[in-house]
């Protein structure tokens, strides 16, 4: 029988170095007021040396499966949702599997840039309800900070550095991930994206001089499609799970831009207050911010059992993408359920077996 995925675990990091608009605005052209009127952001989070997107996933990925009471010896796959990975290739996901000591796990990246944690989500999903593992730990991760031209005021204050986690479980409950959805529009993957470094336009002297190694982004281009996108993409992802905005006790979207966020929920006539934002402290993390935003709506508590929970986002590609679920955190969004409350039962509808810890 076709296994439902549910969230077990949540976790995240977020670098201790607090860059301000004020702290940008001594080097950049640029104001608080301008930053704050456009974005709603006040503040964001950069990496310090010696962090980089594998270090913070598996800072997000050891809260997410402590709080998910799962082994890293028993983690049967690893997912790393990022555009700033450590390197093109080894996989991120490879270097955290590692870390982490999970020993038994596969392990790969995604990338479908802001979209790359629901795009991930959505895998697992899939990789759970064929039965081909028990278990995914999911990450959305990013180091946008090293991806910057802060010589380009129209991006350099957008975005910020972060990983948030969560696990991701085998489950006989009747709900859990209910629905996915995907898009893309690769014909405007040019408004948004660093254009050298990799095959195509391979680092060189020049591209360097040039810049073509930072994000380049056309704004208000994105900025167009950004709200319907992701409007389109929640309602279909309501229509897939056979429910209606009324039903969703609270909606996490990607934080791009306040704007975009107060867009999405007017189209949607979904009241802001019970949209999660919290781009004024963290800006832009691209896949990080969703994961990132569940851990702390559960740590505010937030999120209550039985809450169906909409995601939704937009980013480069362009992708976008939407889903629903039913949260199954502990009722106060922070205790995880005990072993002895698994052995009773509680938890077993949840997950099936009882894991030493
Ligand atoms: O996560 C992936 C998806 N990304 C997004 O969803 C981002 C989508 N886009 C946006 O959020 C907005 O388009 C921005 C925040 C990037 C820009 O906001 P905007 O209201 O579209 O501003 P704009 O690009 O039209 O620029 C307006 C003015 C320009 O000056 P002029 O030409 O009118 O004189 C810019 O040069 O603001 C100027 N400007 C700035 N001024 C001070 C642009 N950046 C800055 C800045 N500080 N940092």
């Amino acid at each position: 029988m076709a296994k439902n995925a549910v969230i077990t675990g949540w976790g995240f990091y977020a670098p201790s170095r607090v860059v301000t608009n004020f702290d940008l605005a001594k080097f950049v052209d640029t104001t608080d007021e301008w930053i704050s009127s456009r974005t709603g952001i006040k503040e964001r989070r950069f990496a310090s040396d010696g962090e980089n997107t594998s270090s913070m996933s598996v800072r997000a990925a050891r809260m997410a499966l402590d709080r998910a009471k799962l082994r890293p010896q028993d983690v049967q796959m690893v997912i790393v949702g990022t555009c700033s990975p450590d390197y093109l290739f080894p996989a991120t996901a490879c270097i955290v599997q590692s870390e982490i000591g999970a020993t038994r796990a596969g392990a790969f990246d995604v990338e479908a840039a802001c979209t790359s944690f629901v795009t991930a989500l959505g895998v697992a999903k899939g990789l759970i309800s064929a039965g081909t593992v028990q278990n995914v730990l999911v990450i959305g991760a990013e180091t946008l900070s090293r991806l910057l031209n802060f010589k380009d005021r129209t991006t350099c204050v957008l975005f910020g550095d972060g990983a948030g986690a969560v696990v991701v479980e085998a489950s006989n409950a009747s709900v859990g991930v209910e629905s996915v959805v995907l898009h893309s529009e690769g014909s405007k993957g040019d408004l948004l994206m660093v254009k050298a470094g990799a095959s195509r336009v391979p680092a060189t002297k020049e591209t360097v001089e040039q810049g073509q190694h930072f994000i380049t982004m056309q704004g208000g281009e994105v900025f167009k499609l950004a709200v319907k996108s992701m409007a389109d993409a929640a309602e279909e992802a309501l229509r897939e799970a056979g429910l209606g905005l009324d039903d969703i006790a609270i909606m996490i979207p990607h934080q791009a831009n306040l704007r975009i966020i107060d867009g999405v929920a007017k189209r949607l006539h979904f009241p802001m207050e019970k949209v999660f934002v919290n781009i004024q402290r963290y800006g832009n993390t691209s896949a990080a911010s969703i994961p990132i935003a569940i851990a702390e709506a559960a740590h505010q508590g937030r999120l209550r059992r039985g809450d169906k929970v909409l995601l939704v986002a937009f980013g480069g590609g362009f992708t976008w993408g939407a889903s629903v679920l039913e949260w199954f955190g502990a009722h106060d969004g922070m205790r995880p359920p005990s072993v002895l409350e698994r052995a009773r039962g509680t938890f077993e509808d949840v997950v099936d077996r009882v894991r030493p810890i």
